[in-house]
């Protein structure tokens, strides 16, 4: 792992939090993600399913982690199955955990090696009346692949019929929706990379650039701060692309007087950061493109304001939208006659701004949240309002990180990242 190791205390204080909310007599069971396969003998580089990580720390594949709060022996109520490690497979395979590094990463006193997983797991499900399994509830998901995840259900399905079956998703989806200290720190981490990464490219965004050049940069400045790279693929669009909103070919040669859009953000220690920055290629906005983008920028902080205990995320969203139209208004991009006709299905200003403000953001970049709960503190949100004008070959879209207070505005964890248009400007001529 490139990052410095995390406190156990976040993942105890997970698992104490989970394994509150669990029935009597009931077992969870949580694999690692698979190691995906290009072809031949290469396999994608490996992520951890954040689940496993989120409850334990450990970063490792074919890794399992079981929690059986009434188990008779209290060594077994947290319990790791690694793949075994001694002196000779690490010579071969590289370090991997071992039983003490394993105990330092997670506070889990019990490791069996992994060959031991069904005779033990036998053994405790005999006391057990259900069994949690962790099935994949994320609003966004369209997972065509079968998981370890889904493997191990389909033959614990088999191999116990007699027990209860029970969802661990919505006990995460919850807890995961709030941010421990720790992960807010982790999260700030990410952030501050991205940082890093941005101001290293408003040196180099020049008219001639490829999107690919600018790439390489963030990626450059990521690696050499322990992060393991993007967050999610990143997107670095010119001119016109700006307004195609999943474009990640970042394979265009970027023109003067076109606007460069930057989502881009990097991960540290597997949570995320997800910024979006809009910049001029030759250093310096037209009059239009200004307007377009202090309005995006109002927007952004208004909506950022709406982000306190008790809202819920569609009214918040409603509110938005009603923000988004008076500014539309003001550009004159929409007429009176357009709001008061339009339907409330799709109200207008979705012409120009047609995705959501704001997602969950923190081990997955669209992460874990109930989205029918009411809002609360330290719950970790993206602000990400676009206007996207393809008659005029451009669009603006900005992208903070924000963690909702219990009292007052959210604290802005990119609030060093330059998103003023001078401050931009200021930056990219120096
Ligand atoms: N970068 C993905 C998003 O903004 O939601
Ligand atoms: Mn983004
Ligand atoms: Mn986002």
């Amino acid at each position: 792992m490139k990052y410095n190791r995390i406190d156990s205390t976040l993942f105890t204080t997970n698992r104490q939090n989970f394994m509150a909310q669990m029935a009597p007599k009931s077992i969870a069971v949580f694999n690692s993600n698979d190691q995906y396969p290009v072809s031949a003998d290469t396999l994608l580089p490996f992520e951890q399913h954040r689940d496993i990580f989120y409850l334990s720390g450990v970063d490792q594949e074919e890794s399992i982690l079981l929690m059986f709060p009434d188990a008779a022996e209290p060594e077994h109520r947290e319990v790791l199955f690694l793949r075994e490690t001694n002196a000779h497979i690490a010579v071969w395979e590289g370090a991997k955990l071992t039983k003490e590094a394993a105990l330092a990463t997670s506070g889990i006193k019990t490791v069996y090696w992994l060959y031991e997983f069904d005779r033990v797991f036998f053994q405790l499900m005999t006391q057990a009346d259900t069994i949690y399994f962790n099935t994949n509830e994320h609003y966004r998901q369209a997972v065509e692949t079968q998981t370890r995840e889904d493997r191990f259900i389909e033959a614990t399905k088999k191999k116990f019929p007699a027990h209860r079956w029970a969802k661990s998703n919505p006990i995460l989806q919850s807890l995961r929706g709030v941010k421990h200290p720790i992960e807010i720190d982790l999260i700030s981490k990410a952030c501050a990379i991205t940082n890093k990464g941005f101001r290293r490219i408003l040196k180099m965004v020049k008219p001639g650039v490829w999107e690919y050049e600018i790439e390489a940069e963030f990626i450059h400045e990521f690696l050499c701060n322990r992060s393991k790279g993007f967050a999610y693929t990143p997107i670095i669009a010119s001119g016109q692309n700006n307004n195609v909103l999943h474009y990640i070919e970042n394979n265009k040669q970027c023109q003067e007087g076109d606007l460069l859009l930057l989502d881009v953000g990097a991960e540290y220690a597997n949570y995320s950061s997800d910024m979006t920055r809009t910049i001029p290629v030759s250093g310096r906005f037209t009059k239009r493109q200004k307007d377009i983008y202090n309005a995006v920028l109002r927007v952004k902080e208004e909506a950022t304001k709406l982000l306190v205990p008790g809202a819920f995320w569609k009214s918040y969203h409603e509110e938005v939208g009603k923000i988004m139209t008076s500014e539309l208004l003001g550009l004159g991009l929409l007429d009176k006659a357009d709001v008061q006709n339009q339907n409330p299905e799709k109200p207008a200003y979705k012409k120009y701004f047609m995705h959501g403000t704001s997602h969950h953001m923190g081990l997955d970049t669209h992460d874990y949240g109930l989205l029918f709960e009411p809002i609360t503190a330290n719950m970790v949100f993206t602000v990400e309002p676009g206007i996207y004008l393809p008659d005029e070959g451009f669009g603006v879209r900005l992208e903070d990180d924000v963690v909702v207070q219990s009292q007052g505005d959210p604290i802005n964890l990119m609030a060093d990242i330059p998103i003023l248009a001078d401050e931009i400007e200021t930056l990219m001529n120096e």
